[in-house]
C-alpha cells in the first residue's frame, strides 16, 4: 500500500441478518496509531467544510452515515472522492489541501486522526500551502 497518496481503503464488513459491522484498528488498516476520533455533522445543505492542509496529521475519512465528496491537492494532483459507504474510509496523508461538500442530508463524517488537535498543524491560508507544499504540477 502506498501510504504517500491519498486512496481509498476498503474496511473490514460483518455482515448478517441483523446488520453489517465494520472496523478499523492501527496495524490493520491504518499506517497510524489512532490519537483522535471526530465527526462532523448537521451540516446545511450547500455548506463546505475543511479549505485547510495539515503539515502532519494524517487521516481516515469515513462517511459513517449519508454521502459526501472530498476534493484533494497535493503538489502532484487534484482528486476528489465521494464518499457513501460506511466500510469504505478514504486515507488523507499530510500535505493535502482539503474541501468537503455536497453533504447530503443526515450524513456524518468521521475522521480518525493521528494527532490530537493542535492548531500549528493546520495549514488555513492557500498560499502558504504552496509555499510548504509546492505548485501543483
Ligand atoms: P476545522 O478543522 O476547521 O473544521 P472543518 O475542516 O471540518 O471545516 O475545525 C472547526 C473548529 O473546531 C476549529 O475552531 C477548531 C475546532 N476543532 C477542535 O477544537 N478540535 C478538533 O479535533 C477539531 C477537528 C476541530
Amino acid at each position: 500500500m502506498d501510504w504517500s497518496e491519498p486512496h481509498i481503503v476498503e474496511l473490514p464488513k460483518v455482515y448478517d441478518v441483523r446488520g453489517s459491522l465494520s472496523f478499523a484498528q492501527s496495524d490493520l488498516s491504518l499506517p497510524f496509531a489512532i490519537e483522535r476520533v471526530f465527526w462532523i455533522y448537521d451540516v446545511p445543505a450547500g455548506a463546505e467544510r475543511g479549505s485547510h492542509a495539515h503539515r502532519r496529521m494524517q487521516e481516515l475519512m469515513i462517511a459513517a452515515s449519508g454521502s459526501f465528496t472530498v476534493e484533494l491537492r497535493t503538489a502532484k494532483k487534484d482528486y476528489r472522492f465521494t464518499l457513501n459507504r460506511p466500510s469504505q474510509g478514504l486515507y488523507i496523508p499530510p500535505g493535502c489541501w482539503r474541501t468537503m461538500n455536497n453533504f447530503s442530508s443526515g450524513s456524518i463524517c468521521l475522521a480518525l486522526a493521528s494527532t490530537l488537535y493542535d492548531e500549528s498543524d493546520y495549514i488555513r491560508d492557500y498560499d502558504v500551502f504552496l509555499e510548504e507544499f509546492g505548485q501543483k504540477k
